[in-house]
């Protein structure tokens, strides 16, 4: 039975469909068989991160509205064996019926050991029936008062919705990160967000634009080394945070 794992961060741009495919890929790596569930409708990216553009026939609008069963809209990604890909609807007017996307989700959680759903900035209905499903919440936030602030809002919404297991992953942080008076070092963001840290993931712009290219990231980039461990950690090993 899967365990699910919702990305989130309130902010946009922070990193979330990065986080999803590079951990996905690293899970995947590490014998999981992975299910990366794309949720933000209108704003499909998760295909072209994986190579997968021009594959898109079905989506999850398709399989939610019932027009075809699951495993037709579901994609083998290229980069690894035993990770999949569920796209989000094209159209940015498409709206979740109402009870489909939980029930979707509970009826993939027998054929993966992980899911990983890739939410849509802000909290919204979807991030709702998705919390109702979700074991674990990674909040992904960048070194950034605002970003921080928005973490914690996730946080937050994630502990009133009942999910036990919360991790930070702070995103993007340039190698020579200048900290500020409010945020003067990495445990003021983990103080604020009130989460575990899992993970610190560096700027790195190779892996970024690869990614946005739909290519494969280079497996002996700093972004893997560092999504590897994250993957580690996420199953339970014991691995030392590195913060420096
Ligand atoms: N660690 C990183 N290093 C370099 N670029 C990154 C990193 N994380 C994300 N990016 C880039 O930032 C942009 C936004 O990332 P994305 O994953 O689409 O964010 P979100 O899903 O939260 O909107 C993309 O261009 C992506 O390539
Ligand atoms: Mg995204």
């Amino acid at each position: 039975m899967a365990k699910t794992i919702l990305i989130t961060s309130g902010k946009g741009g922070v990193g979330k469909s990065t986080v999803c495919t590079m951990l996905g890929s690293a899970l995947a790596r590490q014998h999981c068989r992975v299910l990366m569930l794309e949720t933000d409708c209108g704003l499909r990216n998760l295909d072209l991160m994986n190579g997968l553009e021009n594959q898109v026939v079905y989506d999850l609008g398709d399989v939610l509205l019932g027009r075809c069963e699951p495993a037709k809209a579901i994609l083998k990604c290229p980069s690894c064996e035993g990770l999949d890909l569920l796209p989000a609807a094209g159209s940015t007017r498409f709206q979740i019926p109402a009870g489909t996307l939980s029930r979707l989700i509970s009826g993939l959680r027998d054929f993966y050991d992980i899911i990983l759903i890739d939410c849509p900035a802000g909290f919204d209905d979807i991030f709702d029936a998705v919390m109702d499903v979700s074991d674990m919440g990674l909040v992904v936030v960048t070194p950034n008062l605002i970003s921080v602030k928005d973490g914690a809002k996730a946080a937050d919404l994630l502990v009133q919705g009942g999910i036990k297991e919360g991790r930070l992953l702070i995103n993007m942080v340039p190698r020579r990160w200048k900290p500020t008076e409010a945020l003067p070092d990495f445990d003021a963001i983990i103080d604020m967000v009130g989460l575990q840290l899992i993970g610190v993931v560096p700027v790195d712009m190779e892996m970024g634009e690869n990614l946005n290219r739909g290519r494969q990231v280079g497996l002996y980039s700093e972004g893997v080394e560092v999504f590897d461990n994250i993957a580690r950690r996420l199953r339970g090993k014991w691995v030392p945070l590195r913060i420096d």
